[in-house]
């Protein structure tokens, strides 16, 4: 048996988001859920499913897999979700703030569900567990939306609106902020490139449009809220603010903050290629837009990196012969496991020298099988990058609970807690106690 012992301060919880657990959501996803939701269910009998899915409530032939709906009702029990990650030993959680319930029309801001989430804030704390707030997790108001969403070049305006309206009344409950998540490296392309998700369009100026706006509205809400934290930006104030599009950024120093941190979550793959002159010249041009665009353009103004890691990709030709296939594959979600390769990323990511969190990491298991060797594999990985001199500050799994996977519905079953969507049941997986075991002692052994 090796002991892998983590730093002190480290911090160790798990993430959702609005959309995925809250319920009743009205917003441009529910609106697209409920226009797609049949016609996915009918698509879904063309394929064979194996029987623990199709014994799932719901399951991917009805409807109502599609559609949000109450999801996990946390909006109303996420006290009870607290508790348990209490109970799990967590000291940290990273959860959404809901743009269309604090903004449900333009420029009129809701004074009651933003008093929910002060709410939310304070159950957190008095359960000793830092919230980790991402500002925008995929979904928008329909007002927001219907005008463009960020392919309208007042997008950064509207965006910088609702944060401060958010930041200023959270400002003395919450240090860590995160302003998007996967804007640049799921977001974009799958709703403007790929067509996957609303508004399902397949235009790559738009998805370029998009991924400019967002990083314009990243840099003005970052400024917005250091500002709010009475943090004089002026020190980045020399930097260039346009989207730098070279492959390299020079490091410095990141920016001061004595209680507000605001960062960035994006996905990062693995995506070896192979060795040839043609294949690293494609992997490298392929990584930096699957990677490091959005960490790139926005650089320096981010205090830390929020990174989410899943899988190996697959798509730089000759990656084969770098990176044999693998055994280990996520059926659910078509991902091929790789832990090694969340010690690549990081490394990867040193060169921006700001410190990072791991905002997502996990696996879909409906019956729970794999998770606890997913969790540890990973987390050593984790511990090698940290002892090569990446400034890992925390880990937090993907999911606290089984949630609402957007196009692919309740299928996927990500949560350390299963959640039984008729009556909104919790039960603690046999996983989520091994992984509370390591939260406990700030210790992995295997
Ligand atoms: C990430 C998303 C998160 C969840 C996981 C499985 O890309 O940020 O909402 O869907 O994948």
């Amino acid at each position: 048996m090796t002991i892998y012992k983590f730093p002190d301060n480290f911090k160790w919880g798990s993430a959702t988001s609005a959309h995925q657990i809250e319920g009743d959501n009205n917003n441009d996803w529910s609106e697209w859920e409920s226009k797609n939701a049949n016609l996915k269910a009918q698509k879904a009998k063309e394929k064979k499913w194996p029987d623990h899915i199709l014994s799932n409530y719901p399951n991917p032939l009805q409807e109502e897999n599609y559609i949000s709906g109450k999801a996990c009702d946390s909006y109303n029990r996420y006290e009870e979700d607290f508790d348990i990650a209490e109970k799990l030993n967590q000291n940290i959680h990273r959860f959404s703030i809901e743009w269309s319930r604090i903004e449900p029309e333009e420029g009129r801001f809701n004074e009651k569900e933003m008093q929910h989430y002060i709410n939310v804030v304070k159950a957190l704390k008095n359960r000793g567990i830092e919230p980790m707030i991402t500002l925008w997790h995929f979904t928008n108001p329909v007002w927001f939306a219907q005008k463009g969403g960020f392919l309208n070049i007042d997008s950064p305006k509207y965006f910088t609106r609702y944060v401060k309206f958010v930041v200023k009344n959270l400002k003395d409950q919450v240090g860590l902020w995160i302003t998007f998540n996967e804007a640049t490296t799921v977001y974009s392309g799958h709703s403007y490139l790929k067509g996957l998700w609303p508004p399902q369009h397949t235009n790559i100026l738009e998805w370029r449009r998009v991924n400019k706006n967002i990083v314009r509205a990243h840099i003005q809400t970052y400024k917005a809220i250091k500002e709010i934290y009475n943090h004089s930006p002026a020190n980045l104030e020399s930097f260039e603010v346009e989207p730098q599009r070279f492959l390299e950024v020079q490091p410095r120093d990141r920016a001061t903050s004595h209680n507000v941190e605001v960062g960035i979550a994006e996905s990062n793959s693995f995506n070896p290629s192979g060795n040839s002159f043609y294949e690293r010249i494609i992997g490298r041009v392929y990584n930096y837009y699957r990677n490091l665009f959005f960490l790139s353009a926005a650089f320096p103004y981010y205090d830390f990196i929020g990174l989410n890691y899943y899988n190996l990709d697959r798509k730089v030709p000759g990656s084969y012969k770098s990176v044999p296939k693998q055994d280990w594959y996520m059926e659910d979600m078509g991902w091929e496991i790789y832990p090694k390769g969340i010690w690549h990323v990081l490394g990867q990511l040193k060169k921006f020298k700001k410190p990072i969190y791991i905002t997502e990491n996990g696996t879909a298991d409906s019956k729970d099988l794999v998770r606890e060797q997913y969790i540890k594999e990973h987390l050593k990985w984790v511990w090698r990058a940290i002892q090569d001199g990446v400034e890992v500050q925390g880990y937090l799994y993907w999911s606290l609970l089984d949630n609402f996977e957007w196009a692919y519905g309740f299928i996927p079953r990500f949560g350390l807690v299963e959640v039984d969507f008729k009556i909104f049941e919790r039960r603690i997986r046999p996983s989520a106690l091994e992984y509370a075991r390591i939260c406990k002692e700030n210790t992995l052994q295997i």
